[in-house]
């Protein structure tokens, strides 16, 4: 499964990047919004931070201002994936530019048969929001479970791009039905890193080594 942070913090995507395990990035309005910092200008250096995919949010609501927008924001960069809302223009939209060999990502799914439709219309990317379906009192994973079963029966390309995680166990579902990507925010991207076990472990290992006297290097 491959790992995008959801951020639009580029010392947060720098740090992560470091680790060699991040695969791409997602930001939208609200992540822009919180960054304080101009849009092109942050798309722009996250999509030099990062190789992978990096999705940048189209702000219309009609086709043909959607479509401007994304094929300018794929032009900022090689590996922008444009995200298009889950509407009829989104989709629209999303075929135009698959057509034109643009990265789509088709954000704000809350239905299998809206990603049936968004895999149909050629998506590179579907993106179910689990957390807000299960503050909503649905269950978010099974959405991911039904769109994993859907898309086993043709022959889509879409990646199913689990996103809205609120915590760990999201991921870890995410992982156990086959999801192609999770989209983490960094302060639970960490946490995967972290067991209270590796760290009582890694001490006992360390103090036991200092005593015997020896070094490797
Ligand atoms: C995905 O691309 C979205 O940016 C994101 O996952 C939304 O998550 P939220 O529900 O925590 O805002």
């Amino acid at each position: 499964m491959k790992f995008f942070v959801d951020t639009a913090d580029t010392a947060e995507i720098r740090d992560l990047s470091e680790t060699g395990l991040l695969d791409g990035v997602t930001t939208n309005p609200s992540l822009v919004k919180k960054s304080g910092r101009d849009f092109f200008e942050v798309i722009r250096e996250i999509a030099a931070l990062v190789p992978g995919p990096v999705s940048a949010e189209t702000v219309a609501t009609d086709h043909e201002t959607m479509l401007a927008e994304g094929r300018k924001l794929a032009k900022l960069a090689d590996n922008i994936a444009v995200k298009v809302p889950l509407t009829v223009d989104g989709l629209k939209t999303c075929k135009a530019l698959t057509a034109e060999g643009v990265m789509v990502n088709v954000t704000l799914c809350f239905s299998a048969t809206q990603a049936l439709l968004a895999a149909k219309a050629g998506a590179t990317f579907v993106s179910p929001f689990v957390g807000r379906l299960d503050d909503i009192s649905s269950d978010g994973m099974e959405l991911i479970a039904d769109i994993k079963t859907i898309f086993g029966h043709y022959d889509f390309t879409t990646e199913i791009l689990v996103a809205s995680v609120r915590h760990p166990v999201h991921v870890l579902e995410a992982a156990r039905i086959g999801a192609d990507v999770a989209t983490v925010p960094p302060q639970i991207l960490r946490k995967l890193f972290q067991h209270p076990l590796t760290d009582r472990g890694l001490e006992a290992f360390l103090r036991d080594w200092r005593e015997t006297g020896q070094s490797i290097l």
